[in-house]
């Protein structure tokens, strides 16, 4: 999708997409850094709207992973649906709080995050982060980006080992979380 496709959708839909542009490859390398591609991963994302994670993190990783993206806004989900066509990708045209029937207690290795929390009501933030610990393994891995740090103490009452850095090359600069599910 072009910028302007992009900027389309975020102007129509801004408290949703809650984003200017789509993330620059600069934070997309950044935000997937402490990711270990090398075995099998339950990998989910949450927002991909125009796939530059998606996309980043099918080549990531290998062929015994699998990508499964929740995306409620009709264009963006249309997008990926004609554009990225790969056998191990799984795309929701749902709500991410729908992982709470779509994967069982304790079997995603990855959570990547780009929805805008920061737009969102307590009790939605609440749901999909509650879904989000619970479908982690132990140990597994939740990164989200934001441009604020309005969530930080919230994530943070999630994942207490909570691990923050920035991403400059980005518009605008964003801050990543990640913190790994504790170990029970
Ligand atoms: C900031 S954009 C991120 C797009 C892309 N991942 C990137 O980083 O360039 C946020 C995306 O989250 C999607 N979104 C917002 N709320 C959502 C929800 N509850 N469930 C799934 N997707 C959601 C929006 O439609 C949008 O595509």
């Amino acid at each position: 999708m072009s910028i302007f496709g992009f900027i389309r959708q975020s102007v129509a839909n801004f408290r949703n997409v809650g984003a200017v542009a789509g993330s620059s490859r600069f934070l997309v390398e950044r935000m997937l850094r402490p990711v270990d591609f090398s075995g099998p991963l339950n990998i989910v994302e949450l927002g991909p709207g125009s796939g530059n994670f998606t996309r980043s993190i099918l080549k990531k990783m290998n062929k015994n992973s699998s990508l499964t993206a929740y995306e409620i806004n009709d264009a963006f989900f249309q997008h990926l649906e004609h554009q990225i066509h790969d056998e191990r990708l799984a795309l929701k045209h749902d709500s991410a709080a729908a992982i709470l029937n779509d994967f069982p207690p304790g079997s995603v290795d990855v959570v990547v995050s780009s929805i805008p929390l920061a737009m969102m009501n307590a009790a939605m933030k609440k749901e999909i982060l509650d879904a989000c610990v619970r479908a982690l393994k132990p140990n597994g891995l939740y990164l989200q980006y934001q441009y604020s740090k309005s969530d930080l103490k919230l994530i943070r009452s999630y994942f207490p080992n909570l691990k923050t850095t920035f991403a400059l090359l980005n518009l605008p600069p964003a801050i990543i979380y990640a913190g790994r599910k504790q170990q029970q």
